[in-house]
């Protein structure tokens, strides 16, 4: 059987609604970007309350449940796939610790966030939560092939 290639892993990035209203969408696509990932979907969208439910539906017993859905479910959303060797992981590095306190400056929510309710941005956590989470928000079509022409300087 053929290996599959280490450098077309994905994975689901959102930018939160309070992101999105604070202008960051700019600044948290520019940390992939640089890193050397390849984006390959992206859309500002309002999906509904029935459609985060699913998104969270793991935490659908937590406390905080409720709150987070509704402040999910507040303005719009940006959705992306990122594409690249280790994205899952490197992308929860990129975004930094759910606990405020414990994201370091340099992170995305170590530089924007105070409070874990208001943590501005989504990463999957498993390669197989990001192909659910790829297939919850996006279509196929919506998922782009094609050639990244940086990608002989960024792989060894
Ligand atoms: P979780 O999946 O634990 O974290 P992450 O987003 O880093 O994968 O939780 C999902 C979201 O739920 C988290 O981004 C913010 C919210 N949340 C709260 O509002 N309060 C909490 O105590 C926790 C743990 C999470």
């Amino acid at each position: 059987t053929k290996m599959a290639d280490p450098t077309k892993e994905r994975t689901f990035i959102a930018v939160k609604p309070d992101g999105v209203q604070r202008g960051l969408i700019g600044d948290i696509m520019k940390r992939f970007e640089q890193r050397g990932y390849k984006l390959v979907a992206s859309k500002l969208c309002m999906p509904g309350k029935a459609h985060l439910e699913k998104h969270y539906s793991d935490l659908s017993s937590k406390p905080f449940f409720a709150g987070l859905v509704t402040y999910m479910n507040s303005g719009p959303i940006f959705a992306m796939v990122w594409e690249g060797k280790q994205v899952v992981k490197m992308g929860r590095v990129l975004l930094g610790a759910t606990n405020p306190l414990e994201s370091n400056p340099g992170t995305i929510r170590g530089d924007f966030c105070i409070d874990v309710g208001r943590n501005v941005c989504h990463g999957s956590d498993a390669v197989e939560s990001a192909q659910k989470e790829i297939n919850l928000w996006f279509k196929p079509e919506e998922l782009l092939t094609y050639e990244a022409n940086a990608k002989p300087w960024i792989y060894e």
